[in-house]
């Protein structure tokens, strides 16, 4: 293999937010998890498991995600007593790690850049808190993927564990940028950790950190938005 063909293959991977409903054939799927199972992992523990779903599944799992979504949706607008209220309903996230943290100054304005950006690519424009809500919602749902997978780390082994579940996801989403497949890493799934409880069989020592959408690519705009990619940030030395 040429290096050429490797950063080309890299370069191609980016975060699909709309797919088609078409399921990954069984075979493609195969070969992809295949091709992850090469990630490195420190002293080979591979301290994660992968929870995948695709058809009947993935739709149970849409439809409890996007009910959690809605039943939280006064919490996010920080609405006076939706606290009280989700916690009185028990609907308050459950998920093992925070996921609604506010990022630390110096890459807060990373990631207000990429919202920025995506946000002109779907025309949603300062203050439409509507069109915010509607985009937001549309991660609980997946972006419409046919397949949706779930990290979880080992919390014996953490940081580490998640470091290692990190690498096997780009592996895995390298290969299925390689066979067709499109993907979006979604962190927003592990605000709530028990949809996932009714579908798998989950050793409670493993603790969900991100979601993982998979299908093939839709034509809408949003998937034309790419995010910068700045060099890798580095230590100075002294
Ligand atoms: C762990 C992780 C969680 C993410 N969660 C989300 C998410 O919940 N929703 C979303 O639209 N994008 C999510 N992303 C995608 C990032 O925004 C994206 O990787 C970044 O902006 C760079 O863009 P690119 O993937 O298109 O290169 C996540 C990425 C990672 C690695």
């Amino acid at each position: 293999m040429q290096s050429k063909d490797f950063s080309e293959l890299v370069q191609a991977r980016y975060s699909v937010r709309d797919f088609r409903p078409d399921p990954i054939p069984a075979d493609v799927l195969a070969e992809i998890l295949d091709d992850a199972r090469h990630a490195p992992s420190w002293s080979n523990t591979r301290p994660y498991l992968l929870a995948v779903a695709s058809g009947d599944r993935t739709d149970r799992l849409r439809a409890a995600y996007l009910a959690r979504f809605d039943e939280s949706l006064e919490l996010r607008h920080r609405e006076r007593g939706a606290f009280l209220r989700a916690w009185l309903r028990r609907t308050l996230p459950d998920g093992d790690f925070p996921t609604w943290k506010r990022y630390p100054d110096e890459l807060r304005k990373r990631s207000v850049k990429v919202g920025v950006g995506l946000y002109q690519q779907l025309g949603i424009v300062r203050g439409d808190r509507d069109g915010r809500d509607a985009h937001a919602r549309r991660n609980l749902a997946f972006f419409g993927a046919p397949t949706v997978a779930f990290l979880l780390v080992h919390e014996d082994l953490l940081p580490f564990s998640a470091h290692d579940g990190g690498l096997m996801l780009q592996t895995l989403m390298l290969s299925a940028t390689a066979h067709g497949v499109g993907s979006c890493a979604m962190g927003e799934l592990a605000t709530w950790r028990s949809p996932l409880e009714t579908e798998f069989d989950l050793d409670p020592k493993y603790k969900l950190v991100t979601g993982l959408a998979l299908g093939y690519p839709s034509d809408a705009p949003v998937n034309q938005f790419r995010a910068e990619h700045l060099p890798v940030p580095q230590a100075p030395t002294r």
